[in-house]
């Protein structure tokens, strides 16, 4: 049986790619490599000995993707990574955002129902919480305002997949929704590759560390927080893909929609991050405080103890692992999956 993998040349669906096979599953990969280069697929058989089998097509090409279904009648589940996700982008593109996320999930369904895949894991945020109502957030903890067309698609499609369930009862569909992912495969082999100038705080200290980049500015030092900058729960990104194995086994023996917080559980500052990374790679990141980020909450990190205790999932790698991992693939690869 194999596992359709939606944008899985992309940053997580390429370490979760590793980790299935490491596992003996048979992924099959979709993605239309607007973010992501063929390369990543070299790079998964090098670390694995296996090839996986790849499509480059695009989900809102209902045609493209019904022939990736007709063609592989032994998929049995998806995990749907395929998405734009570039916060700042959305604001300036938002029907691109909406067309994008919404269509290519719709397309998903149409296939699985056509085909008769019943098992589906999809990549949410924790920006479905907004500015969260309580800290640590629990899967119960209200869905909050978002603040950019990237936040709104992913809770737009929460609301899809809990509707499309309802006439398909016998379907099995969970809603992971992740912290922040971070760190790389602990090979140098693969890693977060952002096109220009990254918008999130790690692959930015990276290259800071690395000499790409002058200095890392922080956004904003006045929060009430610790020592007043932004607390985000920060997640190894092999630990992510692992929860995605857990997430399917589960699904492979229960039907139902199903939420699932997946981070640490612990809160790390951006100045704590900066000191954690400088002790853990020797190198230095130098630092301004600027003004605050549009759209930035305070304070956001996990309860994560539902996934222990259903999925039998925890986090393993700590902060200096993410670390570690994150300057070993942005020092083998400065220029990311560019040569
Ligand atoms: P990524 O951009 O590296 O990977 C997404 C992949 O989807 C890319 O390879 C891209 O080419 C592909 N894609 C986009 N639209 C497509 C389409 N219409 N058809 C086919 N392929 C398409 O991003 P990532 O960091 O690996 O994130 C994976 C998923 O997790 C996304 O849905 C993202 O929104 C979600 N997520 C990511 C984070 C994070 O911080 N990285 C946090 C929360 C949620
Ligand atoms: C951002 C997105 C969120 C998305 C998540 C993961 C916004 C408003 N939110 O969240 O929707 O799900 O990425 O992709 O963009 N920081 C700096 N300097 C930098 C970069 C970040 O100080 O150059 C700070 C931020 O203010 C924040 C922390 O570092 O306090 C983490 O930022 P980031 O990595 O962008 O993640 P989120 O803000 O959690």
């Amino acid at each position: 049986m194999s596992i359709l993998i939606t944008g899985g040349t992309g940053f997580i669906g390429s370490h979760t790619v590793v980790e299935l096979i490491e596992a003996g599953e048979t992924p099959i990969i979709v993605d239309n490599l607007s973010n992501s280069k063929e390369i990543v697929l070299d790079r998964i058989q090098t670390i694995t000995g296996i090839r996986p089998k790849f499509y480059k097509a695009d989900l809102c090409d209902m045609t493209a993707l019904d022939t990736v279904f007709a063609e592989n009648p032994d998929i049995e589940s998806v995990i749907h990574f395929a998405g734009l996700k570039a916060v700042g982008e959305s604001v300036s593109l938002p029907l691109q955002y909406y067309y994008n996320n919404l269509v290519s999930t719709l397309n998903l369904c149409e296939c699985m129902k056509k085909y008769g895949v019943k098992n589906l894991v999809f990549s949410s945020s924790a920006t479905v919480y907004g500015d969260p109502a309580e800290i640590p957030i629990k899967e119960t903890t209200p869905l909050g305002q978002t603040t950019n067309p990237y936040g709104e698609t992913k809770k737009m499609i929460e609301r899809i997949l809990v509707d499309v369930h309802k006439p398909n009862p016998d379907w099995s569909i969970s809603l992971l929704r992740y912290f922040n992912p971070v760190g790389a495969h602990e090979s140098g082999l693969m890693g977060e590759d952002p096109k220009g100038i990254p918008n999130n705080l790690f692959p930015f200290v990276t290259q800071v560390a690395t000499g790409r980049r002058p200095y890392l500015s922080i956004f904003g030092d006045d929060y009430d927080t610790h020592d007043g900058t932004g607390v985000r729960d920060y997640i190894h990104v092999v630990d992510l893909a692992r929860a995605h194995l857990c997430a399917l086994k589960r699904a492979r023996k229960v039907t139902g929609v199903e939420v699932y917080n997946i981070g640490t559980g612990h809160g790390y500052s951006v100045l704590d991050i900066v000191k954690a990374f400088e002790e853990a790679t020797g190198k230095k990141v130098p630092y301004k405080v600027v003004a605050r980020r549009p759209g930035d909450v305070a304070t956001c990190y996990a309860d994560a103890a539902k996934a222990k205790e259903v999925l039998g999932w925890e986090a393993e790698f700590d902060m200096v692992a993410m670390c570690r991992d994150a300057d070993r693939w942005q020092t083998m690869n400065p220029n990311g999956y560019d040569a």
